[in-house]
């Protein structure tokens, strides 16, 4: 990378900058699922690794937390937006420049920061907004400025009549994440506290899942399922349907987050309401997706991307059902502040989102380094790890959730719930542990890939040779 940062424009290979941020996204993936699996090893072996307050687990809870959001998910994001704006636009990206420097100090920024937090214990105390705002505002100046100048202005320079549904998403969400990230945390700039401050901190968290991870994670769905499989997209008009529903529905009912606090009833209710619709872009989106595979459902097992992107896919569908009803007066004070959330954030994160990325990455580092991935059985066995891995996490967190409530509800003393939920706490740890192996087993294969994969003849695409086998 070095060599290209101050090169000319021109100098640049086709696709470096989006290779570069493909690796980083990978790289971090490994190290935010190793911390978790550390963060879950405390949890289920409280004597493991003690007598240090570096590796306590309320210190690298928040370390693990900020590492696979902006380390792995956003990298991935840069990756497909970097690989697949320009070829959506039949163009070239901007500047590949631009998306170097951007990775270079994407990268340099994380490790600052979550080093400062680690072990300085620098951080806000504000949860998902945990860096300090000065690493805030070199969030949005050095990191999303930077990107979505990129995005826009590929998207601007495209050789193509309309704009497709992926880029629509691409530009839309890196303009939003950029106000989320300066409303979201203008309680650190202004000194707010209270409710108000609580009701940003989770209008901030709600929004990162809301008007940036939902929306990239379906963009990258609406790109992958239709070139690999070769079906155009379902229908255009569904596909505007879920812009429009996610940037009206997904916006405003942050304070689902807090049913518990003393906001004014009327806020939670209109939340709840405005949660439920949630589902509108969420019907669109699967629905439009699966109905893109008629035809191609054999792909689903024979080829890795749409096998990755169609379990993300499906996993909105729980995923969904379970925001809509969980968050209603009725179950939410059962559930709230227990496992079963962390088991619905990681439906969200490591489920829904991640499985559509790590497919982008697949598809786009092999098309962008034109060589055929190293080993298919590696890659199916990474996404076995990833799927049972997530779904023993799931399961086991949400029955832990559930113990939760029940010993909150009646009152159980503390400690038999701890007891109670022991078990499940171990397979948790068992089952992001195999999320994690399953990540490094990935890494080598891409390295591999990039050294000794098979170079792909011009005009080809990675996913007919596979296909081919
Ligand atoms: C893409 C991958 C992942 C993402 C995006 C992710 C994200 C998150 C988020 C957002 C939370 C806070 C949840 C909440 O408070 O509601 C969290 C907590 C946690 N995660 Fe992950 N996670 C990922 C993978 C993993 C893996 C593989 C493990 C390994 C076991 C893991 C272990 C944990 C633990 C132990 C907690 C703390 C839960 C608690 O406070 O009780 N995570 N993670």
């Amino acid at each position: 990378m070095f060599k290209y940062l101050f090169a000319k424009n021109e100098d640049i290979p086709t696709g470096s900058a989006a290779i570069y941020f493909g690796f980083s996204s990978i790289i971090w993936f490994v190290i935010g699922t190793g911390l978790g699996s550390f963060n879950a090893a405390k949890l289920g072996f409280p004597d493991f690794v003690t007598g240090s307050f570096v590796f306590a687990f309320g210190h690298m809870r928040q370390v693990h937390v900020m590492a696979v959001i902006f380390g792995w998910i956003s990298m991935a994001f840069a990756m497909a937006m970097m690989y697949i704006t320009p070829i959506i636009g039949n163009t070239k990206l901007w500047s590949e420049k631009l998306g170097l420097w951007n990775c270079f100090l994407w990268n340099v920024g994380l490790t600052l920061a979550l080093t400062l937090m680690w072990t300085f214990g620098i951080e806000s105390g504000r949860e998902y907004s945990d860096f300090p705002w000065p690493i805030d505002l070199y969030i949005v100046f050095f990191i999303l400025f930077p990107l979505a100048l990129n995005v826009w202005m590929t998207i601007k320079n495209r050789r193509t009549q309309g704009i497709y549904t992926t880029n629509w998403f691409f530009a839309a969400a890196t303009f939003m994440v950029a106000i989320v990230f300066l409303v979201g945390n203008s309680p650190e700039f202004f000194h707010l506290t209270g409710l108000t401050e609580a009701y940003l901190t989770w209008w901030f968290a709600h929004n990162v899942l809301g008007l940036w991870i939902t929306p990239v994670a379906a963009a990258i769905a609406y790109y992958t399922i239709p070139k690999v499989t070769g079906n155009p997209l379902y229908s255009h008009r569904i596909g505007h349907l879920h812009f429009w529903s996610v940037v009206v529905f997904y916006s405003t009912p942050a304070a689902h987050h807090l049913m518990s606090a003393p906001l004014p009833e009327w806020l939670k209710s209109f939340a709840s309401v405005e949660g439920v619709l949630i589902l509108v872009p969420a019907i669109a989106f699967v629905s439009n997706i699966l109905l893109t595979m008629q035809g191609k459902w054999h792909m689903f097992v024979e080829n890795l991307e749409i096998k990755f992107t169609v379990t993300g896919v499906l996993m909105a569908i729980p995923l969904n059902m379970q925001g809509g009803f969980q968050q209603t007066r009725a179950i939410n004070w059962y559930i709230h502040g227990t496992g079963w959330i962390v088991a619905h954030a990681h439906l969200a994160l490591l489920g829904f989102s991640t499985f559509m990325e790590v497919a982008a990455v697949y598809l786009g580092m092999q098309t962008l380094m034109r060589r055929k991935l190293y080993s298919i059985a590696l890659g199916n066995f990474h996404y076995w790890m990833l799927l049972i891995g997530f779904s023993t996490y799931w399961i086991s967190m949400t029955i832990a959730g559930l113990i939760q409530g029940a010993g909150k509800i009646y009152e159980v003393p503390y400690i038999d719930v701890v007891v109670a939920e022991h078990p499940y706490m171990i397979a948790r740890w068992i089952g992001g542990t195999m999320v994690f192996t399953g990540n490094i087993v990935w890494l080598y294969n891409m390295w591999m890939t990039a050294r000794a994969g098979t170079v792909i003849p011009a005009g080809r695409q990675p996913h007919e040779l596979a296909y081919e086998r």
